[in-house]
This record gives structure tokens, sequence and C-alpha cells, in this order.
């Protein structure tokens, strides 16, 4: 018998839960109402985090079944680091708030399921305590109006064993949201620094430093690491970011939590894969809630994508397990999908497994 093998690693504990969505409802019913609106918050109208899921939805591959089978390979390298899956884990705050194992809990639940999950630096473990974890991780950081204390904060990750550097550029100000408007619970910054040991550093959120390609390039002259912008979602912003030297570029809505109108990675893949022109990584998240959706956006271009919402589900589910185990559902689902679309290894991922209507004039097409 031959065909796509279903499980990519050791088998799938049984889990209480089958898709993402019913992992949500898990994670729902587990956090505190505060909490979960912080996690399930949504700009204004949540108009852009919708059109992310029905965006991805909407992308059509070609099934594909009449290869000669094999085995699945869903891994890949970014940065010389390999990935048992294109799936990373995105930046998100308030991890301590949603499991008390925090980031240290998402680093390993990562590492568990082969990916590297991206510490932000707004979270509650410093630097020094992710390091000790001795798991790969990246680091995402807001650029503070000092270029001293970003090159120190660069230099302290790279020390600490960080991958790379994320730079989130999407928070220029901070959105309206439809629960949590001010962004942030009452006391949050006061709850982070004391579970941080009194350091102040997570308050760089609130530094309100605009960007400036200053700043970036600054930083890029003081640090060896890979370099990436999160939350750019146009090829004049992608462009002159190459020119200043980056590794990569994340292609992000920060979930639907920012601009109300925006247009999602999914939809503006294909113009940035062009003006990249193949000088830097692709990025994307928002959205994906099942492995096929993590195809899509490989089709469309991106190298990885990352998921925000439903790895911390994971964690307030069951910690460092829970992280672990909604990456495997995905992978199982990544397998699948590739299987059926005669996709046997990252590196066949191609634009035209697409599929599209025939364009013949009339109905058809149009
Ligand atoms: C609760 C929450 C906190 C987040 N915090 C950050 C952050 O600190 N820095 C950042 O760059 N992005 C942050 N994001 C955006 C995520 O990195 C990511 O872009 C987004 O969650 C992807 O969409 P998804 O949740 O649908 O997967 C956050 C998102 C959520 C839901």
């Amino acid at each position: 018998l031959t065909g796509a093998t279903t499980e990519p690693v050791a088998p799938l504990p049984p889990l209480a839960y089958q898709s993402l969505d019913d992992l949500e409802r898990l994670a729902a019913d587990r956090l505190d109402a505060e909490t979960w609106s912080y996690l399930a918050d949504v700009a204004e109208d949540g108009r852009t985090h919708a059109r992310e899921r029905s965006v991805l939805d909407a992308i059509v591959l070609r099934q594909r079944g009449l290869g000669d089978g094999g085995t699945v390979d869903t891994s890949t390298s970014l940065f010389g680091q390999s990935l048992r899956l294109p799936v990373l884990a995105a930046p998100t705050s308030g991890q301590a708030f949603v499991h008390p194992e925090a980031e240290r809990g998402m680093v390993r639940g990562c590492a568990q399921a082969g990916t590297v999950a991206i510490v932000p630096m707004t979270g509650s473990t410093v630097i020094e305590d992710i390091g000790a974890q001795g798991v790969p991780w990246w680091l995402q950081l807001y650029l503070p109006s000092d270029q001293g204390v970003a090159a120190g904060v660069a230099a302290e990750a790279e020390e600490a064993g960080a991958g790379a550097l994320v730079i989130s550029v999407d928070v220029p100000v901070l959105a309206r949201r439809r629960h949590v408007p001010a962004g942030y619970p009452a006391g949050w910054n006061e709850r982070l620094i004391a579970l941080r040991k009194g350091s102040p550093e997570s308050l760089f959120i609130l530094d309100n430093a605009p960007f400036t390609w200053k700043a970036l390039a600054a930083l890029r002259a003081r640090t060896s690491l890979p370099l990436l912008v999160k939350g750019v979602l146009d090829p004049d912003d992608v462009r002159p970011a190459i020119d200043h030297g980056v590794d990569g570029v994340v292609l992000s809505t920060h979930g639907g939590r920012q601009l109300d109108c925006a247009p999602t990675a999914g939809e503006v893949l294909a113009s940035v894969v062009e003006a990249v022109d193949g000088r830097c990584l692709v990025l994307a998240d928002g959205g994906i809630r099942r492995g096929s959706h993590v195809l899509r956006l490989m089709v469309r271009g991106a190298d990885a994508v990352l998921i925000g919402r439903p790895a911390m589900w994971g964690l307030a589910v069951d910690g460092e397990a829970g992280v672990r185990d909604s990456f495997r559902l995905l992978h199982r689902e990544l397998i699948t999908a590739m299987g059926l679309t005669g996709c046997w290894s990252i590196d066949q991922v191609h634009p035209d497994m697409e599929w599209r209507p025939p364009n013949k004039g009339g109905s058809w097409g149009g």
C-alpha cells in the first residue's frame, strides 16, 4: 500500500479536539473572561479578521491524487534552522495570563513539535530565562526610541541564543479594539513588570517611538542575527525594508487587530513575492486554522507561516503539551493536504497548485 503517511512523528496521543476551532472552544471555557477577551479581540468591527479566514478558505487547490504515493515531507529550514513543519508560533503578548508556563511553555511546546516560537519582547519572561530553556527561539520587539536600548536587547538576545530578531512595525498607533478598547487590560504593565522581576523592558510598547528607517538601519548595523520586519503588507514598504538589509518580511494584519480595512496576507502575497524577487524570506500569518491554510499561503508564495491565537489556545488548555498538540494537529492536516495535492515536499510547493476556473468568457471565470 502506498500513499501519504498520516502521522509525521510519534503518533498523536488522543486529543480532546479534532480541529483548531474545537480547541478554541476548549480554551474559551478554560480562561477567565478578561483574558479571553484580550486573546479573541479584533479591531473595530472585526472585518479584517473575518476576511483573513474567508480569503484563505477561498483559495482552491488542484486535487492531484495520481502520483506514485510515498511519504510527505513537511520539513524545511529557515536561516539554517531545521523545522519539522513550516509553521512557527507568532509573537503573542499575555502568555503569562493564559498559563503559568507562559513563554517557557510556548518555546518548549514548539520545540517538541519541531518548530520555533517567536517570543514577544512585551512578554512576561526575561530573555535569559527563555535562553535557559535550551531550545530554539526568536525574539520579537518593537523598535524603542533609544537606539542604544535596541542594540542592547539585540546583543542580549544573541547571547541568550535567539535565532532571529523580528521587528514589528504595525503598531504606530494602537487600534481601538472591540472588547478591550485600550488594547491592554487594566493594570497589564504593572503585572508584567512584577512577573519580569522589575525589568522595565516590557514597557517598550508604551514608548510610542515612531518607526524610522534610520532606527532599523542602526539595528541592522549592530546585529548579525537575521532581521525580519513583521506587519508589512505592501510592496512599497517591502522594497525599502530589503534595501535596509532585512532578511525576511512577515505579512501580517496583527491578527486583524490593527487596520480594520487592510488587505490580508493571502491577498497581497503575489505582489509582495514579485517585489521581493528572491532577496529575502516571505512569511505570512492571520487566520490559519487548517493545515490546508498553511499550504494555500505557501502556494501563493510564503516560505513559512505563523499561528498566533491557536498556539495560545493550546497553551491555555495544557501548557507546553497543549502547544505541542496544536502544532501536531496542524502538521497532520498539512500532510493530508500535501498528499491530496500531489505535493510530497516543501520544495515542490508551486503557484500552479492553485486551481483557477478556466477563463472562457461567459459565465465561467467572469
Ligand atoms: C493575543 C494576541 C497578542 C499579540 N501580541 C503581539 C505582539 O506582542 N507582537 C506582535 O508582533 N504581534 C502580536 N500579535 C499578532 C500575532 O503575532 C499574529 O500576527 C496574529 O495573531 C496572527 O493571527 P492569528 O491569531 O489569526 O493566527 C498578537 C496577537 C494576539 C491574538
